[in-house]
This record gives C-alpha cells, structure tokens and sequence, in this order.
C-alpha cells in the first residue's frame, strides 16, 4: 500500500491544534479576502507581504522599516484603516501601486490565521486565484497537511471551507487520504457548491459583508479560480511572506464552468 496522506482541515483558527503542526505543510487561506489580496500583490511585483495581527503592531514595523519602501495596508470591517495607504481589495494592489514595495498588511482575520501557523515547517498562501499551485505544492510535500481556514469573524465560512474541499478533492485523485471530519464536510461542500463558486461566496457571510460595503466587485475577483501562476510561502522571525513558485505545470480545477445560483 501507498503512503496515506493525512489531512487535517481548521474551519477557523481556533479549531487548530498548534502543536500538532511541526512536521506538517499548513495552507493559511481566507478567500475573501487577504490571501486573494495578498496574491494578487506578490504577482504584481510586491518583494514581499508582511502580515500582522493588529493596526498597532503595522504601524509600528512601518516606522521600524521607514528606510525601506513600504505601504501600510489593510481593513477592519472590510474598509481601509484610517492613514493605511491601501485597503484589503484585490484591484488596489496592481503594479503601478505596489511594484518593488513590501506591504505591511493587517487583517480582521486573515493575517491571524496565517501567523497561528508558525508552528508547522511551511506555511503556504491559499486562495482560488492560485489554487493549482497550491495544489501542486503539496503533492509534492511531505508529512501531514493544515488547510487553515480564516473564517469569517471567528465563525466558519463558506468561501473558505470550499477551497479546502476543493485541495482535497484534487489530493483525493492523488492517491490515498485520510481527511479529518472537518475535510470531510469541506470536501462535502465542494461537491454542492465548487460548481458555482461566485454564486456561493454572494451567500457567504463574508460575502455578504462586503456586498453591504459595496465591494461587490472584488467576489468576482476572489472567484477567478488560476488567475496567479503563483505559489506563496510565510518565513517566520519576523513573518514575511514572499513569492516561492512561479508557474504551474498543468490546470486541476475539475469544472468546466462556474455556473450561478441565480
Ligand atoms: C479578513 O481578514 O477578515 C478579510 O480579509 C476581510 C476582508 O474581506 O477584507
């Protein structure tokens, strides 16, 4: 018998079992919207995203690295912090804004779950946007895989319980998995929902918060499953996350189309 990978899903950080992470390969993932954004930035020639828990905490590493070129980014109720320089959308972060700039972001909770993975060997950025990268990271990395869900504040969410069922699935034709309960409702839910991905992050509490901020758009942008030919990793001490792969050998996202619920 082949190797069994073991895979285990947080619907949000707090599920997560910190100590279990040494050894395994964690994806960090908030699909709507800080590692789409975060993505999107890295692929637009940002040298590197550096991502902190509070406001505080990113104004303070601003003016520790003033010498460098930096921009302040971020959101608290998906709109852009007082004096930040960027919000969290996907459209502000293109070249002529960010090239050659590294980004000193915090986020309600995307940039939490990705600093609650410290503990693993890697920690790789997950968003639909590069989601065959991801893909072929962690075919070929070893150990157990975190798919670490951001959640929506502090409750599951649709959004990115779908890409950690839709990773599974893709790691399910692979060969043999052992996913946790959590994978297996997450895999259960790409099933109904992976063929309609936009329509299902308009559902979706965080979708929906940011319908009402009138960020409508950035569900479409979120929702362009491979746009990025690229792969993400997080160094720790001090967390800094950089570009780690740049191109994919082949499209595995399993639908034709997206479809739409309404
Ligand atoms: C978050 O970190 O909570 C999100 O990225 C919120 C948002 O959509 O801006």
């Amino acid at each position: 018998m082949g190797r069994v990978r073991d895979i285990r899903v947080s619907l949000t950080p707090d599920y997560l079992a910190t100590d279990a992470l040494s050894g395994s390969t964690a994806v960090a993932i908030d699909v709507l919207r800080a590692t789409s954004t975060m993505l999107t930035a890295l692929a637009a020639g940002a040298r590197a995203v550096i991502p902190c828990a509070t406001i505080e905490e990113a104004r303070s590493v601003s003016v520790e690295t003033r010498w460098a070129p930096t921009l302040l980014a971020g959101e608290r109720a998906g709109r852009k912090i007082d004096g930040f320089d960027l919000g969290n959308s996907p459209a502000e972060f293109n070249p002529g804004a960010v090239k050659g700039k590294t980004i000193i972001c915090t986020t309600t909770n995307g940039t939490l779950a990705i600093l609650a993975c410290r503990r693993a060997d890697r920690v790789l950025i997950g968003a639909f946007v590069n989601f065959s990268t991801v893909c072929e990271q962690l075919a070929a990395s070893e150990g157990t895989i975190h798919l670490v869900c951001a959640g929506t504040d502090g409750q599951p969410t649709l959004e990115d319980t779908l890409f950690a069922g839709a990773v599974i699935d893709y790691l399910s034709a692979t060969g043999d998995i052992n996913p946790n309960d959590a994978g297996r409702m997450a895999w259960d839910s790409f099933e109904n929902h992976g063929r309609i991905l936009s329509a299902a992050f308009e559902v979706s509490a965080g979708g929906d918060n940011l319908i009402r901020a009138g960020l409508a758009g950035d569900l479409k942008l979120c929702a362009a499953v491979d746009k990025l030919a690229i792969g993400a990793e997080v160094r720790f001490d001090p967390p800094r996350i950089e570009v780690a792969t740049a191109g994919i050998k082949r499209q595995h996202w399993p639908h034709k189309n997206q479809g739409s619920l309404r």
